[in-house]
């Protein structure tokens, strides 16, 4: 649309004044509408769309400022200018530092009312333009945001699975742990972003391993109580190593993933439902796949056997609503 097709909403309750703008403007070629109250002009914008309103602040029913706001609250993109007696200066310009976007004193020249309608319109396209601008930059930041963060989670996987492969016993551990927990979680009914969420979690949920010492974690023999409070900081340390990437709801999950429904796990702070959902069913995915990999100083449980071993710890270590969903799940894939 050129500008001058553009559509200009005259408030004025003297009709001559109307008028006359009408003419001018109309000449120039903007379609012109004319309201003689400020109830006609608010009737009339509810309906229809002006780029400009010519305000006259003496309007009669309502003060001029009130509707000036009123118009530029409910339509930022529209331009007020209003029009006042010379002695109503102080007023016309409290219009602008409320938003007006121009006024001009009566009586005045025509050509001083084209001239500030065309100074609006340029105005206005201006601000549509940075609108646009900013919203692009806007975007750019958060795709390049998202991309780092994405190439950052994936060194994060691929360090994860480094770590894993090095260990006959342990490769490919966390993806079987991720799609079993997503399997668990479809039958929970979890929504689609708690499900993104335990996926991001179960995949990373080991990560914290890279800060354990490797001579403990493949001791090929039970742990000492001590080796084994060391083996465990890894889930607090992992949440910390994923905290600048990763959303709260993850780090969480991997917090937690080894605490036990009870309360009875090493330094537990909390207990029951207060443990993330998502760290309860990574709890029973990694369980079950412990138990069924073979160990340097133990044979691999059989699927029955794990699963009846989960089925026991029903209520202590894992959340019994997690088990029974489990355990569906497994029928149905079995
Ligand atoms: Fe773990």
């Amino acid at each position: 649309m050129s500008d001058k097709q553009k559509r200009i909403l005259i408030v004025d309750d003297e009709s001559p004044i109307r008028r006359v703008l009408h003419q001018k403007l109309s000449k120039e070629g903007y379609r012109c509408e004319e309201a003689n109250s400020a109830e006609q002009a608010m009737h009339w914008l509810t309906g229809n769309t002006a780029e400009v309103v010519i305000l006259d602040i003496e309007t009669p029913g309502r003060s001029g400022t009130e509707v000036q706001k009123e118009i530029k609250a409910r339509y930022p993109d529209t331009s007020v200018i209003v029009t006042a007696d010379v002695n109503e200066g102080s007023i016309a310009i409290q219009c602008v530092t409320q938003g007006a976007d121009d006024y001009i004193f009566k009586p005045f020249k025509l050509d001083e009312v084209l001239l500030s309608v065309e100074r609006a319109l340029e105005k206005r396209k201006l601000e549509a333009k940075i609108k646009k601008y900013q919203q692009r930059l806007r975007g750019e930041a958060d795709w390049q945001t998202a991309g780092m963060r994405q190439r950052f989670l994936g060194t994060i996987e691929a360090l994860v699975f480094a770590l894993e492969a090095k260990d006959k016993y342990t490769a490919g551990h966390s993806q079987r742990v991720t799609s079993m927990a997503l399997a668990i979680g479809k039958e929970l009914a979890l929504s689609a972003e708690e499900l993104e969420d335990l996926r991001c979690s179960s995949l990373l949920h080991d990560v914290g391993k890279i800060a354990v010492d490797q001579l403990i974690q493949n001791k090929p023999g039970r742990l000492t109580p001590e080796e084994y409070e060391h083996i465990m900081i890894h889930a607090h340390l992992g949440a910390g190593i994923v905290r600048p990437v990763v959303n709260e709801a993850v780090v969480e999950i991997i917090d937690h993933h080894h605490d036990h429904y009870d309360g009875s796990g090493l330094h537990q702070a909390v207990a029951g439902e207060t443990i993330p959902l998502g760290a309860r069913i990574l709890a029973v995915a990694d369980a079950f796949d412990a138990m069924t990999s073979e160990r340097a100083y133990r044979a691999a449980m059989t699927i029955p056997e794990a699963t009846r071993e989960i089925k026991r710890c029903a209520g202590t270590q894992f959340d019994p609503a997690v088990v029974k969903a489990f355990l569906k799940m497994a029928k149905s894939t079995s």
